[in-house]
């Protein structure tokens, strides 16, 4: 069975993030066709990027890196559902996607965004991220937008044409997920 992470990328106080990734999850939860898990970076709290070694030499020292590399490694794909800050990424999330490399490797990539403008300036940011990372960040895409897919700015009241969105997305991530099996099990026989 694939396993598929839904990354959270807000850790602030007061998020509507946890909304969105719930959301995400209890649709996703619904398929059978792979498992899908939440992955909350408040659970996983990373100083800034402290490692001595760049990411992509694997030569990790620290702890909690390792913890983050095994934690990542567990899955087969991901989606990040972000927020947009400043037109951009969550420092947060950059963070936690910058310390590792190979752990990201091959995997297939669904964004979820929300914003003024449905986040899709961070979503676009982080397609670079991805390209560097060697993932496969699909075409659908959702944007959920503050002003109508919140009540208040606050309450989480999806449209239903998201959910059809959602499942494309979904049913990209998957395929992709899949077709890259290959290639991750060589690395992981290249790396024993
Ligand atoms: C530091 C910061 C910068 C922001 N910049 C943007 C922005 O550039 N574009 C935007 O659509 N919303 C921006 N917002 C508003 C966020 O979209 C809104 O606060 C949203 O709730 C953030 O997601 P979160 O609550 O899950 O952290 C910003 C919010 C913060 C805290």
């Amino acid at each position: 069975m694939l396993s598929i992470g839904i990354i959270l990328g807000s850790t602030r106080p007061n998020r509507v993030g946890d909304q969105v990734a719930r959301w995400v999850l209890e649709h996703a939860s619904r398929r059978t066709d792979a498992g899908f898990e939440l992955l909350d970076l408040r659970d996983h709290p990373l100083p800034l990027l402290d490692e001595p070694m760049p990411p992509s030499l694997g030569q990790y020292q620290n702890e909690h890196t390792r913890r983050w590399a095994e934690t990542i490694a567990a899955y087969d794909g991901f989606v990040i559902v972000t927020p947009e800050y400043n037109h951009g990424v969550p420092g947060v999330l950059k963070n936690a996607l910058d310390y590792l490399y190979a752990e990201w490797n091959d995997k297939a990539l669904g964004l979820v965004s929300y914003g003024v403008a449905g986040g899709v300036r961070s979503a676009e940011q982080l397609r670079l991220v991805a390209a560097e990372l060697q993932m496969a960040d699909v075409r659908q895409q959702v944007t959920l937008s503050l002003f109508t897919d919140f009540e208040n700015f606050t309450v989480l009241k999806p449209g239903d044409h998201h959910l059809r969105a959602l499942d494309a997305l979904l049913d990209q991530v998957i395929a992709w997920t899949s077709a890259l099996a290959p290639l991750r099990e060589a690395a992981t026989v290249t790396a024993s």
